[in-house]
């Protein structure tokens, strides 16, 4: 048990219920298309008109910038999901191998299929734990990562791990989510369709805890079976939660109104529908403390990079669509940080192996 302070009917039902302890890997593998199967350049083509587009391929550049073009370099990408920023970085570093990483098997089976539409080949993907990177020590030019890091359990260990296999002086460029909480603790509810053995669909129930000090995120999912009555119930609790306000794109429970959702007769019918249930922690940090625990491994050059911040309506220029322009300007464009996310860059320090 998690041993929190609970404030909604649903939360206190769901730890009563012992969920069984997992890890952030259990619950990617159950989500069918990551994104929802919208990744600009993975799933589907850039459009330059698109000013979230244009975002995601400026984030693209900006961690490949560490990468020269004109080296056949190794580099590799810790928790790739869908493949990103895989597949879009060997796409602007043909010389470059990408090995991307993730320890679900669904993810995996993604990342490979949009491998194959794309028809790549210096990519790969490997199914391993960021904590434990099956490469050798000092081979690998730089390791890149988007919103995966602060997934592994111990994040101090998994950057143990790549501070070992980085080559003398390459490089670590991340993008992480920067925990800055508008309330001391949130709690959230998502009903999604779910997929298991990769093809059959089951609805899903994930009950979402954010917390400031200490920073975590406590994610309790619960795995309904496939019959028509869960599908209903799932159905109905997906209306009823629509009317709640939302929080990082999910419903939000602090609210009384969530009460009467998620009353005990509804609680005890889903209990019966229940095909798994567990529950998952993972870390969060702001930059400074991520870099604090980066120097302390022994990383040199931290960096907090600035994400560039793309908006049609600041550059009409780019209705053009050329490529070139949308290259030379993103460049120009290192001015804010978008809230919420932070890139961070080090590098194992040269004459350290
Ligand atoms: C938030 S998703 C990010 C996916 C992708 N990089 C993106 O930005 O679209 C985190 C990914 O990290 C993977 N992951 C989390 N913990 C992991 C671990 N300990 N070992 C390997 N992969 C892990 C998950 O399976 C998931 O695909």
């Amino acid at each position: 048990m998690l041993g929190l302070l609970i404030n909604t009917s649903l939360s206190n039902w769901l730890h009563s219920l012992e969920p069984r302890n997992s890890i952030a890997t259990e619950y990617y593998s159950l989500i069918p298309k990551w994104r929802s199967g919208n990744i600009p350049f993975v799933d589907i083509a850039y459009d330059y008109n698109r000013s979230e587009h244009l975002r995601q391929a400026s984030l693209i550049e900006l961690l490949a910038a560490n990468i020269t073009p004109t080296k056949r370099s190794t580099i590799i990408d810790l928790g790739t999901g869908d493949g990103w920023p895989s597949l879009p970085l060997a796409h602007i570093r043909p010389k470059a191998y990408v090995l991307g990483i993730d320890g679900s098997e669904q993810r995996l089976a993604r990342s490979r299929k949009n491998l194959s539409s794309l028809g790549l080949t210096n990519v790969d993907f490997l199914a391993a734990d960021i904590r434990k990177i099956p490469v050798r020590s000092c081979t690998v030019d730089g390791v890149v990562a988007s919103f995966a890091i602060e997934e592994a359990v111990d994040v101090g260990q998994a950057a143990r791990e790549i501070f070992r296999v980085l080559k003398t002086g390459g490089f670590l460029k991340f993008i992480h989510q920067v925990w800055n909480l508008p309330a001391p603790r949130i709690e959230t509810i998502s009903l999604i369709q779910g997929i298991v053995n990769s093809d059959h669909l089951v609805p899903l129930l994930v009950h979402t805890i954010r917390e400031g000090n200490p920073n975590r995120e406590i994610r309790t999912v619960l795995v309904l079976d496939s019959s028509s009555a869960a599908s209903e119930i799932h159905q109905k609790l997906l209306i009823d939660s629509a009317g709640l306000p939302t929080q990082y794109g999910e419903a939000l429970l602090n609210v009384p109104s969530s009460q009467v959702i998620f009353k005990e007769n509804i609680l005890n019918h889903l209990k019966k529908l229940t095909r798994e249930l567990f529950t998952y922690e993972t870390k969060r940090y702001n930059t400074k403390d991520l870099v604090t625990l980066l120097n302390n491994i022994g990383f040199t050059n931290l960096e907090n990079t600035r994400i560039p911040s793309v908006t049609l309506k600041t550059y009409p220029e780019i209705h053009t669509g050329s490529k070139y322009l949308f290259e030379t300007m993103s460049k120009e464009l290192a001015e804010l940080n978008e809230i919420g996310e932070g890139v961070v860059t080090a590098n194992k320090p040269i004459g350290v192996n």
